[in-house]
């Protein structure tokens, strides 16, 4: 039996092998990466699926804004364990997570992905086109769900980042934006 739940520390491990089985071992040079790394998921939209204790799908949401003062959250990545797909898990965990952000009264969700597959749910890129990922990125690949009608309308501009620091990334800014005290006692 799957179950679907909100993922937690101890998923990391196993949620990062299934990522690099389902993505390859490149998948951190994407260009959505660029709106995820040094960066916390969007509070309470990170879910996972299991079966007999063992992860079989992972889904993100993360915080974005779609051009400037456009509040929206990012959907990635989304895995199913090879061996479970074609058994709806995708799409229970994007469903779950649609859910879950409207609930939590967000305005709109972008990813890149297949059109074909994110298609059922509602995205499209009839919205994106006057948006641009901070990278190479093919523009029908860029999709979008708007959970509140007219959230995305007139979007433009740049896609940005707006999720809390992860603390290895306050760590890492901290030290390189720190005087060198020593230089400048002398
Ligand atoms: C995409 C993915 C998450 C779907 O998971 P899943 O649990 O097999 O999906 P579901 O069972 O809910 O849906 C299966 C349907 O999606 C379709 N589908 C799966 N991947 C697709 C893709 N890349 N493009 C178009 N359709 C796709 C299947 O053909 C099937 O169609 P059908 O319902 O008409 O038979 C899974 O194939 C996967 O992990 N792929 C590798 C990682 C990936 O590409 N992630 C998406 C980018 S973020």
């Amino acid at each position: 039996m799957v179950r679907f739940r909100q993922e937690q520390g101890a998923d990391i491990a196993a949620r990062d092998a299934l990522l690099d089985a389902a993505l390859g071992p490149f998948r951190r040079l994407k260009t959505s990466e660029r709106l995820r790394e040094g960066r916390l998921p969007a509070a309470g939209l990170s879910f996972i699926a299991s079966a007999e204790r063992r992860l079989v799908g992972t889904v993100r949401l993360w915080s974005i804004t779609a051009g400037p003062a456009r509040p929206a959250l990012l959907l990635g990545p989304l895995a199913v364990d090879a061996g479970m797909r074609q058994a709806g898990i995708g799409t229970a965990l994007v469903t779950l997570t649609i859910a879950r952000a409207l609930r939590l009264g967000h305005r709109a969700i972008l990813l890149v992905g297949a059109p074909d597959y994110f298609g059922r749910f509602g995205f499209s890129s009839a919205q994106t086109g006057a948006l641009r990922l901070p990278g190479p990125s093919d523009p029908a690949r860029l999709l979008a769900l708007e959970l509140v009608s007219g959230a995305l309308d007139g979007a433009s501009g740049l896609i940005a980042a707006t999720g809390r620091l992860a603390p290895a990334e306050i760590g890492r800014r901290r030290s390189t934006t720190m005087p060198d005290l020593r230089r400048s006692r002398a």
